[in-house]
């Protein structure tokens, strides 16, 4: 089901083209590094990172694998503490902004509890994070959050009876429930094939466009990162670090047709590039 198509109708909350640069930084990274523990001695996984993700943008994070995406990721959702520098979430500490229930959190397994049906998973963690709020209350949240991501009418099936990209829509749905401010997600769409990715991808951006969440996202897809970013942060190995930050010019709404703009190519071979030459690097 097209979701953009189905949500067509329905007023959008933001205007995504407004230009970057005029929002404050909602994440922001400074002299972050990462060490962790080898074989009794120090390894350094991230070193010098600095990022500012203005309020209500999308930006994705891609590099070769190993390079510390997902380690950057659970620094911004409160998981790592980092060895040096500082990360803020809306101006608060990762761990501050994540009792504030302001971070939700999406990782490429779905991880649903399979003895709840999808409404059941979707209100889960909304009514373990408030204790207080009734369950009529918390099941019409969910209930919306899986009308947003087109799964109206899967209700009541179980995780067993849902093909994985709806399993994922439901992941999308719990972190919607809690009405985080952040969206972190690590590779969401790595699991599915190819079709069901774009799906997803297209589902995404609709979100985007109309709940105005900032949203981070981890990805191995030159694609997906063009289609969906309006900033591409490059990684590079060695320890990681930031090597080139690409702003996406192409333009919004971003349709099927976007995947031909000229801005999109252009951005394509750019990371491409940066790419293939991170990981000749990363081999040496
Ligand atoms: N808890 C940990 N303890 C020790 N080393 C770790 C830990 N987590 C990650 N690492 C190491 O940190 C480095 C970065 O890992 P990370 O998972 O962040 O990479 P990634 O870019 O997400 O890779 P992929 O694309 O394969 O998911 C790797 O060398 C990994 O082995
Ligand atoms: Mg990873």
């Amino acid at each position: 089901m097209n979701v953009r198509v189905m949500n067509a109708a329905v007023a959008k909350t933001v205007a995504p083209d407004k230009p970057a640069a005029a929002a404050p930084a909602h994440i922001a990274a400074t002299g972050l590094a990462v060490d962790f523990p080898l074989e009794g001695r120090k390894q350094r996984v991230l070193n010098d990172i600095n990022i500012a993700v203005p309020k209500g943008s999308f930006v994705s994070l891609i590099g070769p694998s190993g390079c510390g995406k997902s380690t950057l990721l659970k620094v911004m959702a409160g998981l790592v503490t980092p060895s040096e520098g500082t990360m803020t979430v809306a101006g608060l500490s990762p761990q501050e902004a994540v009792n504030a229930r302001l971070i939700g959190l999406v990782f490429q397994e779905a991880t649903l509890l399979p003895w709840k049906n999808a409404i059941e998973n979707a209100a889960f963690l909304l009514m373990t994070a408030d204790e207080t709020i009734k369950k009529s209350e918390a099941f019409d949240r969910a209930a919306a959050m899986l009308k947003l991501v087109g799964l109206d009418g899967a209700e009541k099936k179980s995780p067993s009876q849902l093909s994985g990209g709806m399993r994922q829509r439901v992941a999308i749905a719990r972190a919607l429930a809690l009405d985080p401010e952040v969206l972190l997600m690590d590779e969401p769409f790595g699991a599915l094939d190819a079709i069901t990715r774009e799906e997803m991808s297209e589902c995404l951006l609709d979100i985007w466009e109309r709940t105005n969440k900032t949203i981070v996202l981890v990805t191995h897809s030159i694609d997906e990162a063009v289609f969906l970013s309006r900033e591409v942060h490059v990684m590079g190995t060695g320890p990681a670090r930031i090597i080139e930050t690409l702003p996406i010019t192409v333009p919004h709404p971003r349709t099927e047709e976007s995947y031909s703009d000229p801005a999109f190519t252009a951005a394509e071979n750019r990371l491409r590039s940066l790419l293939i030459e991170s990981h000749k690097k990363g081999r040496r």
